[in-house]
């Protein structure tokens, strides 16, 4: 076996070398400021794509929504110092550290607007309980073992909660009921971060790491289904249900379906149908489908694979999604799979929108392959007028694309079965805005030009495994990293977070990516046609206007803009997933605010009236975390939110975590935990 490259080679590339996920990148940047702008260059930008906008910096009258000629009032920025790595403090009350600004006027939200900050535990706004309902190392399946950090095994590991949880979805129990006190949490695993799990394993210290070390990474990794309920106003995990399972990167099968399944370039030695795949891969954010299938992303999936230079077959592809000879894990030391020089098309069967039933522990997960493959942050749903579904879906890297995919047939809500196959037929289109305020989706179908032969596609399968550079040929948009894309079901107009790039220059600016070195992120609007709630979002032609530009108002130079005036607390930096309220209210959650002083949390607004794009802070994170996963029970009742990576600061260790949230005891380590948020006295959340 190929021998790992020598840490000082490592070194030049941080986020090869250190396996911090590129999606976090901007809080990795202000923790790790030492470290060099090429190094910090490299994590927003690992895909390279060659297709940038041209230059339409005289068409920059950022469209922005109609109360943008209103400027948020000034903010006052807190000078919060984070207290050395290593140094925990004995945590506040969940609760109590946030001295409740003033209710804003025209907002429907009645929250007492918690503090920004940011210290060893996660608060809420002053009115809600926070419970850590699970955490990483918990029971999941009946013979799991007690969570034993001292002695991680990969064993152990696959019947517990995985890692880094992401994305969280909740199906009622039964099945198509609206039960908002039983039902079946559904949880992405997104990645690992070695220096946090394994005594005396450094960020960079692959080649230490054991046989074991590596395959328990593999473990943590995917997804897990528990049955939870709710009794006298607090949520626990059932143990022992039969629902609940464990998805890894480890062992569990999956199958490959749609129009690349069996292709010559998903064959393997060990698979030579091109069908079977073992493992799905940085389980990022994710979506549910009407008929309550699960649908899991896999987003960065480059960073698992040792790869192939020179004259390797798929050497452009390849590099188009960011694959290198050094990747972030040492898998392939044990794994011929990812080894590229042994397994050429292994890296072709991860990149897919996966799709399961989690109210059968038995059903086989399936790789979607007509949606595309790229680096799916999420894919959320809605049920077109006509019937047929409609999913959105972002590909989170600087300059990428947002995606829709329209079925072919229509959902049968009467008959969940009858969609087994539903989303291996459809069109897949990507976006491209116009300066007048016009979206175009243009369709990505072999044949069409300039998709043909003569381009290098083949087929339509050609077309998905390399949906990036059909993408380029067609002149889409390139976008600052395209998040979560989600339909909001009161409106019916469809919201996008663009998280940040601060690789757009000058020279690159266009009306929907308005910022040069955008720092902070913004919320593009999308408008389908039709009346509110009404809207046909299988139609190629949208409009759209900018929701928000994140950033401090007390700040000109990050050139912010709300709906209205911002409290205090109320800025937010780096938008990544949400959800929205029966209300049709938004509520955000941030990966990179630390970067500003301000740990990533939620933040709420209404999307109509005078209190449209006026976010307001409810929920902050630990120490070193970022927020991913907003969910509400269908009574709205219950948010669960996902603390993922708590404790990761620069040099911070499992001996020296930032934080041992949220279990504070001397002996454990930080852990990724989803928390339950619910009002004192019950209610909505929001009011
Ligand atoms: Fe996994 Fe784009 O966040
Ligand atoms: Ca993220
Ligand atoms: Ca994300």
């Amino acid at each position: 076996m190929t021998k790992p490259e020598s840490l000082s080679v490592r070194a030049v590339d941080a986020r090869e070398s250190i396996g911090v996920n590129p999606a976090r990148c901007e809080t990795f940047e202000t923790l790790m400021a030492s470290r060099s702008a090429v190094e910090s260059d490299a994590c927003e930008n690992r895909g390279v794509n060659p297709s940038r906008a041209p230059s339409i910096a005289e068409l920059v009258t950022a469209r922005l929504c109609r109360r943008d000629a209103l400027k948020g009032l000034s903010a006052a920025t807190l000078a919060v110092i984070a207290a050395p790595a290593g140094s925990v403090l004995r945590p506040e009350p969940v609760h109590a550290a946030a001295p409740a600004a003033a209710a804003h006027a025209g907002s429907s939200l009645t929250f007492p607007e918690l503090a920004h900050g940011y210290d060893e535990d996660h608060h809420v706004a002053d009115g809600y309980d926070a419970q850590v309902l699970i955490r990483w190392g918990d029971k999941v399946l009946a013979d799991a073992p007690a969570f034993d950090p001292a002695n991680l095994t990969a064993a152990a590991q696959s019947a517990q909660f995985g890692y880094n949880n992401d994305f969280v979805g909740y199906f009622p129990l039964p099945r198509g009921s609206k039960n908002s006190d039983h039902g079946l949490l559904t949880v992405n695993h997104e990645y690992t971060d070695r220096q946090l799990m394994f005594p005396g394993i450094g960020p960079e210290d692959f080649d230490k790491e054991t046989p074991e070390m590596l395959n328990v990474e593999l473990a943590a990794h995917g997804h897990s289904v528990v049955e939870i309920k709710r009794e006298d106003g607090r949520w626990r995990v059932v143990e022992d249900s039969p629902y609940n399972r464990r998805l890894t990167a480890l062992s569990s099968e999956f199958v490959v379906t749609g129009p690349a399944a069996g292709h010559d370039r998903l064959k393997t030695a060990a698979d030579p149908a091109g069908t079977k795949v073992i493992g799905t891969l940085n389980n990022c954010a994710g979506g549910e489908t009407p008929w309550g299938t699960v649908l899991v992303a896999e987003e960065n999936v480059h960073q698992y694979f040792r790869g192939a230079t020179g004259d390797h077959p798929e050497a452009a592809n390849y590099k188009r999604m960011g694959i290198t000879p050094r990747p972030a894990y040492d898998w392939a030391r044990i794994h011929d799979r990812f080894d590229v020089a042994k397994e050429p098309n292994e890296p072709n069967r991860f990149g897919w929108m996966v799709e399961f039933d989690p109210y059968d522990p038995n059903s086989v997960p399936k790789k979607r392959t007509a949606l595309g493959r790229f680096k799916h942050e999420a894919a959320t749903t809605i049920l077109n007028g006509d019937g047929r579904l409609v999913i959105y879906s972002g590909d989170d890297e600087a300059f990428e694309y947002v995606y829709k995919f329209v079925t072919k047939d229509k959902v049968d809500l009467a008959n969940p079965a009858a969609n087994a196959d539903l989303l291996d037929e459809g069109t897949l289109y990507v976006g491209k805005f116009d300066a007048e305020g016009g979206l175009t989706w243009l369709p990505l179908v072999f044949g069409q030009q300039p998709l043909t032969a003569a381009n290098g596609f083949n087929s339509q399968a050609d077309v998905l495994i390399e949906v990036r550079r059909a993408a380029d040929m067609v002149g889409a948009t390139p976008m600052d990293r395209p998040e979560d894309v989600e339909p909001n079901p009161v409106t019916g107009t469809v919201f996008m977070n663009l998280t940040n790039n601060t690789k757009r220059k000058d020279g690159r600016l266009d009306p929907a990516n308005p910022r040069a070195g955008n720092a902070h992120g913004h919320i593009i609007e999308m408008i389908p046609p039709g009346e509110r709630g009404k809207r046909d979002h299988a139609a190629t032609a949208y409009s759209w206007s900018i929701f928000l530009l994140a950033g401090n108002p007390a700040n000109p130079k990050d050139g912010a803009r709300y709906g209205g005036e911002v409290g205090a607390n109320g800025w937010l930096s780096c938008p990544d997933n949400m959800t929205f309220d029966r209300e049709g209210r938004i509520w955000i959650s941030t990966d990179g605010a630390p970067k500003f002083g301000i740990a990533d949390g939620i933040w709420a607004a209404d999307t109509e009236g005078p209190g449209r794009a006026v976010t307001r802070h409810f929920y902050r994170t630990p120490r070193g975390a970022e927020m991913c996963g907003p969910c509400l029970t269908p009574d709205n009742t219950t948010l669960f939110v996902a603390v993922q990576h708590p404790g990761d600061e620069a040099k911070a260790t499992f001996e020296a975590p930032a934080t041992r949230w949220p279990d504070f005891k001397d002996n454990l380590p930080p852990r990724p935990a989803v928390v339950a948020i619910t009002k004192k006295g019950g209610g909505p959340i929001g009011g």
